[in-house]
């Protein structure tokens, strides 16, 4: 069986001094960890953190890549910009980038195609409105948005890793049930086996309100297959407890 991947997204918070804090408790309490861990840093701290994190349990992983490859595209990150700094994972499609740049189903899509050409595995992000889910449209919503990621990759999506964020539990404290999760995940590993004969072996997280009182029967889904925690990632006591509860 695959190890659970428990990544944190720090969104745009941390400072040299808070950085080093919060890694140094997690490196000490993490030694260990029976699943896999990454941290999912602002673009600034890329090398403070590679340097923090080398040769530890502790992947890193970038917030955002650029659907570009190279020019003139100020203010963006490329893949091999990334790579340079010892990136392993990139999230792509957060619902946050979604919804306040507009990023569409076609643009996540040629991002994760970007990581992957770079070595960098995506973290391909989907989820439901809270508008959707109450019109009865969460699976058409993430399937939609799986799908664009799947047509663009090709058999390569067996190197994807995908977190289930439904947008009505991010940062609200509302966290989707441990069965309204496994639904949406199992849809997602469907949908998956559909496109490569190695579904098994790609990591479906859950993300929204993840927190230490409740990733114990989350991570006990059958489909969760660890976690993209936000808040909960800030706080190195929390985020260590999440990692003890995964395998
Ligand atoms: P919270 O854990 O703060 O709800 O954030 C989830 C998230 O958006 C992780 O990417």
């Amino acid at each position: 069986m695959k190890k659970q991947l428990i990544a944190g997204n720090w969104k745009m918070n941390g400072s040299l001094a808070a950085n080093e804090a919060l890694l140094q408790a997690l490196l000490a309490g993490a030694t260990s960890a029976k699943c896999l861990v990454a941290v999912c840093v602002p673009a600034p701290y890329l090398a403070q953190v590679q340097q923090c994190v080398a040769g530890s349990i502790i992947d890193l992983g970038a917030q955002d890549v650029s659907q570009h490859e190279v020019g003139a595209f100020t203010g963006e990150v490329s893949a091999a910009m990334l790579r340079d700094f010892g990136v392993r994972y990139c999230l792509v499609g957060h619902s946050e980038r979604r919804q306040y740049h507009g990023e569409t189903d076609a643009e996540v899509a040629t991002k994760a195609q970007r990581a992957l050409a770079a070595g960098i595995t995506p973290i391909v992000c989907v989820g439901e409105t809270l508008a959707q889910r109450e019109a009865g449209q969460t699976e058409e919503v993430v399937k939609r948005q799986l799908a664009a990621v799947i047509h663009a990759n090709g058999h390569c999506i067996s190197e994807v890793v995908v977190a289930y964020e439904p947008v009505w539990a991010i940062g609200t404290g509302k966290t989707a049930s441990a069965e309204q999760a496994q639904q949406v995940h199992a849809v997602l590993r469907k949908q998956l086996q559909a496109a490569t004969a190695h579904a098994d072996r790609v990591h479906i997280l859950y993300g929204g309100s993840m927190n230490a009182a409740n990733a114990a029967e989350l991570l006990a889904q059958p489909d969760i297959d660890g976690g993209l925690v936000g808040g909960a990632a800030l706080k190195a006591p929390d985020f260590l407890s999440i990692i003890a509860a995964a395998h």
